[in-house]
């Protein structure tokens, strides 16, 4: 069976019955719960706040992964955690102290991610990555759900996989942003191993858990495929 993750991201589900939707996800094996915080200044778009991460805490035990695609992420980053967050997702851009940012996660006891924009290339992760649990390459711009699968970033998810291989084995890649069924295999061969989804699953008319499987069924046994020796990803247009 695949080790691939799935992280669905609650941006997409039916806030009116948010607690319900959560609950089909896990059934149907969801590994984390993707939650998208968005201040309408760092991305032009509103989400939600602590106060959903704590109702949340109350329907799941699966670990709630916060991306905060907000101007500072040190502002809130304990309110979140006192919500009952496990792990931060913050961002590359736009942050001056960002180890100082991942330090203080790391203090808070939460699991650590620095995400990069399709437009900011990995070697920007080269030293902080040993302090990382895990890299997100966003494969959309961050600020909205349902938008198309930018095809560039898949020889970036490469090189990302290639930086942690190198640097730090234990550290998850994660992809963010038009996974569906046709891309999912495509970012797993890659070298991603864990997949956010929001409108491919809480959009599927279908539901949740056919959803779910349909997208476990499209990676099937798809595996990382690393570049051949002598052609490194750096080099990949
Ligand atoms: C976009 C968010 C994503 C979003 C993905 O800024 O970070 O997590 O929910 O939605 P889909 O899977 O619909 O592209
Ligand atoms: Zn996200």
């Amino acid at each position: 069976m695949s080790t691939i993750k799935l992280a669905p991201s609650i941006l997409s589900a039916d806030f009116a019955r948010l607690g319900q939707q959560v609950t089909e996800a896990a059934q149907g094996g969801a590994d984390r719960i993707h939650v998208d915080v968005m201040d309408g200044h760092f991305v032009p778009n509103l989400t939600m706040g602590p106060a959903v991460v704590q109702s949340l805490r109350r329907v799941t035990d699966l670990p709630l992964e916060i991306h905060l695609m907000i101007s500072d992420p040190n502002l809130f980053l304990d309110e979140f955690a006192a919500a009952g967050s496990d792990s931060f997702l913050v961002h590359w851009e736009g942050n001056n102290n960002l180890h100082r940012t991942v330090q203080r996660i790391k203090r808070l006891g939460k699991r650590a991610t620095v995400a990069i924009n399709p437009a900011t290339p990995v070697a920007v992760l080269e030293e902080i990555v040993c302090d990382l649990d895990q890299v997100l390459v966003m494969t959309v711009n961050p600020g909205f759900g349902h938008q198309q699968f930018i095809g560039t970033t898949v020889p970036k998810i490469g090189r990302a996989r290639e930086l942690i291989e190198r640097r730090q084995p234990m550290c998850e890649v994660e992809v963010d942003g038009g996974i569906d069924a046709e891309t999912a295999p495509l970012v797993v061969r890659a070298g991603a191993t864990v997949l956010v989804a929001g409108s491919a699953i809480f959009g599927d008319h279908d539901g949740v858990t056919v959803a779910m499987s349909r997208l476990r069924t499209a990676i099937g046994n798809a595996k990382y495929e690393p570049e051949p020796a002598g052609r490194p990803a750096l080099q990949r247009s």
